[in-house]
């Protein structure tokens, strides 16, 4: 009898046809996936009737680069040896490797898609430092629901972002993908990315699975170095660098991906008291962990793991649902001998299995496997896809300089514009870094956006001048769209030079556009030095030189150090690599059709020898002496935190608490005034910052605790306000090791970046 109601229960929790009943719709329209108990009973259900081998391929996730569903993959699929797929775009392909998983597999259980969409996937949009240099958590989740839209299109299920490592350190390369060097802003953008890709919940029509990564510490790495070890205080995890994870979980993030590197000492992808102590006992995460790839086998090379068995054994008791790899499933080979050898439990791999399930449960995978194909290109084709685009193009760009208000310009005023520089039609380039998936041609060049926006009345021209190359490929060098152009010769690097000097002799104005190639930042693309690559210093000099107005845009993912340009160059505009938009946005931005409003969400520093440098460090013994820590170069950095300029200008007053004084684990209203004191409309970031003064550990000098990006017309004046709460005015203590909050006295700051000098003070009792 129990027997008979288990099978019932099974074909009814787990029968194909009550799956499609299952899914029931939501305002008439569109499906909505089991949710709550019953996933849990379908996860259930199905493990019952899973062998080992197969509950080990749900958590085997490999690459796949072919172009056709057959060959060994189709055969693990078959077998039910694989359960994810990664990097397959194609959506007739990813119909036929799912049939092979759901008509053919002993259990039907369909594989789930994953990829790197973090800027975009048709439509391109700013890489994350840049969306995240917007401080407008909003535009970040439109934007981020629209690439979501467009993957799902093809039926990718599943995406690697956001990215939420943070770093203070710029030579990392990887910075480009992140939100920056603060835990604060760090935290507020991992939720807008979160709730963008994801939508309200897993399964939510359109949307993606998101994936927390790379847990934790990855920006941390030693020298910038990619790869290399974390080495992190307990205060520092808690209080920098774990905000942002925190934050996504909240969010309620699906995935969590384990990072590659050494966390004091243990491989991340290792680490029990990661992602067992602080992810899911702290945390209450109940997604599940993916690996980064092949970080599981790769413990050896770490020195942890002394094989590819105890490598295994390692990340499964760490609690690594799913193993990604490039073929050499580590798990699928030694956990059936790990469980003779009583090293895990049937229990533990069920543990790690039902997570995976739940997921593709969730999201609605057993009802709908299959994308439609012919709704792709009419998904792509939506025009407020590239709208979208352009929006956060313009609204990510920083104004770092604008001497003279040289900018913006005028329409008519400029005869011959001369475009110079290796980026400034370069259409791969303007993408930035994870940008494979789109249509080349649909971009727009910064060349391009200058010539849609003028039209013939000015005569534009064009000399790249210089060119840069990386010292060794980048990994991601067979997937671009645009190849690198053949490396000059010598006697043609000359020609090309002079000829980018000629041309601005005969214009009226100079556009250079410089930076950095798209491969100079991301994964593999850290750098010793934070120059501008190549010859393009001797370019902008050069150009200079001929006395004719430059205006420098800055093209890169990480800051660089110009500090020539900064001295010598009346306007500069970091316009970051800004997608598939980039040119019209920029031609917006430069001739007054747009306002920059966008600001640094790092320190910009002077040389690369004052890397780390970040507006939250610790006071010293001795604060008023801190133009003496170098005796060679200023402490300060070029640009703080924060900063970034605008074609009109800002005040602010009336700084006020509604309660100056409150009790430990009370809260209090800032409240403050921004005015728009110039003649033109505009966008302002108001930013509030705190410093406890004294207390049971030194605190940093700044914390920002509260933003709001404010648009305001000409002679506007508006009221921001913020709370602060006991969540905001703790943090951890590395001795305690727990949070504290201490009675002690703040400073509280507001203004539009972090040396803001509006002043009040809060004391907490
Ligand atoms: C390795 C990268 O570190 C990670 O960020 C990415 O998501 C995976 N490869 C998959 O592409």
């Amino acid at each position: 009898m129990t027997r008979l109601l288990a099978a019932a229960t099974i074909l009814v929790l787990v029968g194909w046809p009550t799956f499609r009943v299952n899914a029931r719709r939501e305002n008439g329209a569109a499906p909505a996936y089991p949710q709550g108990r019953e996933v849990r009973a379908r996860a259930d259900a199905l493990l019952a009737q899973m062998t080992l081998e197969e509950k080990l391929g749900q958590m085997n996730q490999l690459f796949f680069f072919g172009s056709t569903a057959d060959g060994g993959v189709a055969n693990g699929i078959r077998n039910g040896q694989v359960g994810s797929l990664l990097f397959v775009t194609n959506p007739a392909l990813i119909n036929s490797l799912q049939r092979i998983a759901v008509t053919e597999s002993r259990l039907k259980i369909p594989l789930i898609f994953g990829y790197d969409v973090t800027h975009g996937f048709h439509t391109i949009f700013p890489v994350s430092i840049a969306m995240a240099a917007s401080w407008d958590p909003k535009l970040i989740e439109r934007s981020q629901a629209i690439a979501a839209r467009e993957a799902r299109a093809v039926g990718i299920n599943w995406t690697f972002a956001p990215m939420v490592d943070i770093t203070r350190d710029p030579r990392w390369g990887r910075i480009v993908e992140g939100a920056g060097e603060d835990p604060y802003l760090g935290a507020v953008m991992a939720q807008a990315h979160v709730r963008g890709l994801q939508g309200e919940r897993i399964g939510s029509p359109d949307r993606l699975l998101a994936c927390a990564k790379h847990f934790a510490g990855y920006g941390a790495a030693e020298g910038g170095r990619d790869y290399d070890a974390a080495n992190i205080s307990d205060a520092q995890l808690w209080n920098v660098y774990f905000p942002p994870f925190k934050a996504a979980v909240d969010a309620g993030v699906g995935c969590v991906m384990s990072a590659y590197m050494d966390l004091n000492d243990v491989p991340a992808t290792g680490n029990r008291w990661l992602l067992r102590d602080v992810l899911r006992r702290d945390w209450k995460f109940n997604g599940f962990v993916v690996s980064d790839a092949n970080s599981v086998d790769e413990m050896r090379n770490h020195g942890y793991a002394r094989d590819a068995h105890d490598a295994a054994v390692k990340a499964l008791t760490a609690g690594v649902n799913m193993e990604m790899s490039f073929g050499q499933s580590v798990y699928l080979k030694n956990i059936g001998n790990a469980i003779k050898q009583n090293q895990v439990s049937v229990k533990d791999v069920d543990d790690l299995v039902r997570p995976l399930l739940e997921a593709k449960i969730r999201l609605g995978l057993f009802e709908n496997p299959y994308v439609d194909e012919t709704k792709v290109k009419s998904t792509f084709a939506q025009p407020q896809h590239r709208e979208a685009a352009k929006a956060a193009a313009v609204s990510s760009a920083v104004l770092l300089k604008n001497q003279n208000n040289l900018l913006p310009l005028s329409k008519t005023a400029y005869k011959r514009i001369a475009v110079i520089g290796p980026l400034a039609d370069s259409r791969q380039n303007i993408l930035g870094p994870w940008s494979f998936a789109m249509d080349i041609d649909q971009t727009t060049t910064i060349l391009a956006g200058l010539k849609n926006k003028l039209g013939a009345s000015t005569q534009i021209d064009f000399a790249p001048g210089v060119q840069m190359n990386r010292v060794f490929p980048s990994i991601f060098d067979q997937l671009l769209k645009e190849k690198h152009p053949p490396v000059w010769s010598e006697t043609q690097a000359a020609d090309e030079f002079r000829k980018a000097i000629e041309l601005a002799k005969g214009a009226d104005l100079a556009v250079m556009v410089l930076g950095e190639n798209q491969d100079m930042s991301g994964e593999q693309a850290s750098r010793s030095t934070l120059d501008l690559p190549g010859r393009q210093l001797e370019l902008l000099q050069a150009v200079k030189a001929t006395g004719k107005p430059v205006v420098l845009l800055l093209m890169n993912g990480r800051p660089l150090d110009i500090s020539w340009a900064a001295e010598n160059v009346p306007a500069i505009l970091e316009i970051w690599y800004p997608g598939t938009e980039g040119g019209n946005a920029v031609a917006d931005l430069l001739f007054g059709d747009a306002n920059p409003g966008g600001k640094l969400p790092v320190t910009w520093m002077r040389h690369v020898g004052q890397v780390p440098i970040y507006y939250s460090h610790n006071l010293t013994q001795n604060p008023s002496q801190q133009d003496k820590r170098y005796w060679n170069e200023k402490f300060v950095p070029l640009y703080p935190f924060g900063y970034g300029l605008s074609y009109t200008t800002f005040a602010f007053s009336n700084l006020k608490l509604s309660q100056p004084e409150i009790r430990v684990g009370a809260a209090t209203e800032v409240s403050v005034e921004v005015k728009n004191t110039g003649k033109r409309a505009g966008d302002e970031v108001v930013q509030l910052y705190i410093h406890q003064q004294s207390g049971g550990a030194s605190r940093p000098i700044r914390e920002l605790k509260g933003f709001e990006r404010v648009t305001l017309a000409p002679g506007e004046t508006k009221a921001v306000r913020f709370k602060l709460g006991p969540e905001d005015l703790r943090y951890w203590n590395g001795a305690a090791r727990d949070w504290v909050q201490d009675a002690a006295t703040f400073d509280v700051w507001a203004g539009n970046d972090s040396t803001a000098s509006l002043h009040t003070t809060l004391k907490v009792r």
